[in-house]
């Protein structure tokens, strides 16, 4: 296939840093030689390894051209970088030498599908398809349960800004038809109340940004396809549903204030006498959804969008525009992330796990971050939907009990975890899903961790088998290494201080 490797970011130094978070997997090594070095008599070789002779400027540098000259590229490196003066030169282990050299359409691919058996995408397209998107096609890929969906590339989303922050023409179109797709495959569609699908709108930058920019969960709903999800799901579930719908895409999307939707639905269980979102009845949820359409239009001046494939778009739209929100970009600023192209965004086919006592949703590291004990660490909500764990409306219960409410599902995640453990190899962070005592993947991604747990995960990781002594040495980062030189109170003293009361934390 035609091929090319893109890196016109790679202008200085400090760009490498973010070539090597867009194109590499979070914890491998490699090096990209700029595509100058490469020349048709060969590659220059003093050139690139005189530009890698600083070990701070990261471990990564860029290179372009067909795939041809990337196959050359790779042999030549690696045969130069692991002759001993060089290595010494790099001081940096070369022992894991890899150039991703992903194969890339030369005509723009703006949306990539992915799904069981069928993703286009994979773990290493981090840099087009962001981490979210690239992971979601790997782990679909190698078999596990993720709902499917689509992915608009980050470049897209340079695309809409380039283009005055307008939807680019024909990226409309591209998405129908990958919805298409997803349709198919969930036997369900958009807007069609017999069958009704609804999606979430996800970002996904190459460099995970947590929280940093937008989703919407449950769109697809008006006031005809809930009838239909009613029939099909239960009437209380499909108005709980559509009344968070319009609280999201109120926010997310119109930027109306969430204290606004918060005060209603205050109101209406102060009138009810009640304390829990859960007291309220359906007759009381179709009143919040009446007043949360009315709230919308006072806010906006215009009716909620009852067609799904408008929400969409401008679900679309507003993910896009969130690459710019100023969280966002503070948070790139603290982080110094520079150079990215843009946020993807992920449609995907939404699983509930508020559908009932046999549902609920979770979040875990496949091994302790803070110690590094090989033992899942999470957390779990029953009968509830993502957002519940992340805005702590309710109190999550430790990983460990899932085993009792939810024993089948509980004993599948903690296979997948082991299968993805070994895929990544890697300590990872998951998010999941269970609806009706089924079990959905939704997100994955190494973890991160403490000084303490980096070394113990990479010794542990060695003694496993799954990784080598150099890749090991190669996972401790700098900063993690300096958290461990600091003095530190132990867990124990702290928690018998914190017992006493003998400190106050500001
Ligand atoms: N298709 C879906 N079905 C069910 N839940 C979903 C779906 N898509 C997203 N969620 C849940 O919604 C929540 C928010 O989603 P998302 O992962 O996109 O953003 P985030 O976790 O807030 O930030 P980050 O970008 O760091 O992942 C998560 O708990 C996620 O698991
Ligand atoms: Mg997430």
């Amino acid at each position: 296939m035609a091929s090319i490797w893109r890196s016109g970011l790679l202008s200085s130094r400090s760009d490498v840093k973010v070539n090597a978070a867009q194109y590499c997997n979070d914890r491998e090594r490699c090096y990209v030689i700029p595509a100058d070095v490469i020349s048709p008599s060969g590659w220059k070789r003093e050139k690139a390894i005189h530009m890698n002779k600083d070990p701070a400027a990261g471990y990564c540098f860029g290179i372009s051209k067909d795939w041809t000259s990337l196959q050359r590229f790779r042999r030549l490196s690696t045969s130069v970088i692991n002759q001993p003066k060089y290595k010494k030169a790099f001081r940096l282990n070369v022992a894991r030498f890899q150039a991703i050299a992903t194969p890339y359409p030369l005509t723009k691919q703006r949306v990539y599908t992915f799904g069981k058996g069928g993703s286009e995408g994979n773990k290493n397209m981090k840099y087009l398809l962001g981490g979210k998107g690239a992971n979601l096609a790997e782990m679909s890929s190698i078999g596990l349960s993720v709902p499917p969906g689509l992915t608009i590339t980050t470049e897209t989303c340079q695309e809409y800004f380039e283009n005055g922050n307008i939807f680019p023409d024909g990226l409309w179109e591209e998405v129908l038809d990958a919805l298409k797709t997803v349709e198919e495959t969930m036997q369900a569609s958009l807007g069609d109340p017999a069958k009704p699908l609804l999606v979430s709108v996800r970002s996904g930058a190459a460099i995970s940004m947590p929280g940093m920019m937008d989703t919407v969960l449950n769109l697809g709903l008006n006031d005809d396809v809930v009838k239909g999800l009613s029939s099909r799901s239960g009437e209380r579930f499909a108005y709980d549903s559509y009344r968070r719908f319009l609280d999201m895409f109120g926010g997310v999307v119109m930027g109306i204030p969430h204290a606004l939707f918060e005060q209603e639905l205050e109101n209406l269980k102060a009138a009810r006498g009640l304390t829990l979102d859960t007291e309220l009845t359906t007759e009381d949820l179709k009143e919040l959804v009446s007043k949360y359409k009315e709230i919308y239009q006072r806010a906006t001046g215009k009716a909620f969008p009852h067609d799904p494939k408008d929400q969409l778009r401008l679900s679309i739209v507003a993910v896009f525009e969130s690459w710019n929100s100023p969280r966002a970009i503070k948070y790139r600023n603290i982080n110094q992330i520079a150079g990215l192209k843009g946020t993807a965004v992920n449609v995907q086919a939404m699983v509930f796990g508020n559908m009932g006592n046999d549902s609920g949703t979770g979040v875990l590291f496949t091994r302790n971050p803070s110690t590094g004990e090989k033992k899942l660490y999470g957390e779990f909500l029953i009968n509830a939907q993502g957002e519940d764990v992340v805005a702590g409306i309710r109190t999550p219960e430790e990983i460990d009990l899932m085993k009792q409410r939810l024993p089948d599902a509980y004993n599948e995640l903690v296979e997948n975890c082991q299968i993805l453990e070994k895929h990544y190899k890697d300590m990872m962070d998951i998010e999941f899903t269970v609806q009706g005592n089924r079990l959905w993947m939704l997100q994955c991604r190494s973890g991160k961790r403490t000084g303490t747990g980096a070394v113990k995960i990479a010794v542990d990781l060695v003694k496993e088998g799954l990784i080598s002594t150099p890749t090991a040495v190669n996972m401790v980062e700098p900063r993690h290494l300096d958290q461990l030189l600091h003095p530190q109170v132990s867990t124990s003293t702290t928690l018998n201080l914190l017992k006493e009361s003998k400190f106050i934390i500001l």
